[in-house]
């Protein structure tokens, strides 16, 4: 089948990268295939009632490669085949499959690039089951999908949170205190385990290691021991306590991932507190890591994605997902992509390291 309009689409939670992605592949599209592109506004959303969509060229996507954010607005709330909606204060669930089926037509697009994490592809899979010509790119800077090396986004949040541990490093030694940073990273502590390697933490607590508060307290009194007057503890969102469950911040009840968290780094700091290690701070990064420019590392993978989704979508490659493996870009099948979360495993090398330079996981 050939292909005339191609259709982009952002969904879930935005990273650094995402415009560079929709540069590139509108690009080659245009001026590699002559193809016409459709930015359909706010992911799936802009499948429903209406639908949205800006045309792309190669005009309105000057400039893209190094500014944060989707042009296109993104949703990590309109799953159309579970709408949920609050109609008197309860959470109605809404099939609106067919209604995107329509839409996706009425606009005239014959092939579909979808930039989204799992929650987004699970969605393209149900699009592509349905006729609709899916081509996937992963995104999440939590970096937890099997199928790639790495997602892009994800370098340039280790890079936000190395820089903010740095500056926490000089402020802790000046007031002799104990600095905990909250990451993001639900289930995957990517975030955490690399920022803290290159921001010098001392402690680093991960979802893939319950941790014991007693341990953190006594790594943090090994260092007074030690004559080091403070201690830096960067901590993912998703750690829990061994026994213990994830800090969450807010359920919300329409959102396709209702279970906001958030708070361990204040919950460490109060009991940490009352432990005699001194003076605690905790710091929540949020979405910072998600914002402002990508990394130089983000910029080349989203262009080398872009430009290969383009390609996938023109050869008739649809239902693959465009990844990076061994460094090189290949493309995996979305079905199964999906079913293949990357955790860090707590015996790899990154920890073994870690934990030779005198990391405490506060486990042991
Ligand atoms: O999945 C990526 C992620 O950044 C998680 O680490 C975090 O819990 C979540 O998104 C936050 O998303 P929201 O934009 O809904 O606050």
């Amino acid at each position: 089948m050939s292909i005339q309009t191609l259709g982009i689409l952002t969904g879930g939670g935005d990273c650094a990268g995402l415009n560079a992605v929709i540069r590139a592949a509108a690009k080659c599209a245009i001026t590699r295939y002559g193809l016409s592109v459709k930015g359909i506004l706010d992911g799936f959303e802009g499948l429903l009632d209406e639908p949205r969509f800006m045309p792309l060229d190669t005009g309105n996507v000057k400039g893209l490669l190094y500014r944060g954010g989707t042009i296109l607005g993104s949703s990590n709330k309109a799953d159309p085949f579970a709408f949920k909606r609050v109609v008197n204060g309860r959470v109605e669930v809404q099939d609106r499959g067919d209604e995107m089926l329509r839409n996706v037509r009425r606009l005239g697009v014959d092939a579909l690039l979808i930039v989204g994490g799992d929650g987004t592809h699970k969605i393209g899979l149900r699009l592509l089951e349905r006729g609709v010509p899916v081509v996937g790119i992963p995104k999440t800077i939590d970096n937890d999908l099997g199928a790639t090396d790495v997602t892009f986004g994800f370098d340039t949040a280790v890079n936000i949170v190395t820089e903010a541990i740095d500056r926490l490093q000089t402020t802790a030694e000046s007031h002799h205190r104990v600095m905990i940073i909250e990451t993001m990273g639900r289930n995957a502590g990517w975030i955490a385990l690399q920022a803290g390697i290159a921001g010098g933490a001392d402690i680093i607590l991960l979802p893939e290691i319950p941790f014991r508060l007693e341990r953190v307290a006594e790594a943090c009194r090994r260092r007074v021991g030690m004559g080091r007057r403070f201690t830096i503890i960067c901590v993912a969102e998703g750690a829990a306590p061994i026994g213990g469950t994830q800090t969450i911040k807010q359920i919300v009840q329409d959102s396709a991932d209702c279970v906001r968290l958030g708070g361990i780094a204040e919950q460490i700091c109060g009991w940490l507190e009352t432990q005699g290690v001194g003076e605690c701070r905790a710091t929540v990064l949020g979405h910072v890591q998600r914002g402002g420019a990508p990394s130089a590392f983000d910029r080349v993978l989203c262009t080398r994605l872009g430009v290969e989704a383009v390609h996938a979508a023109v050869r008739g490659d649809f239902g693959r997902l465009i990844v990076l493996r061994n460094g090189e870009i290949a493309t995996a099948s979305i079905a199964e992509a999906v079913q293949q979360l990357r955790r860090v495993d707590p015996q790899c090398e990154m920890v073994r390291s870690a934990r030779d330079t005198g990391v405490s996981f506060g486990d042991e």
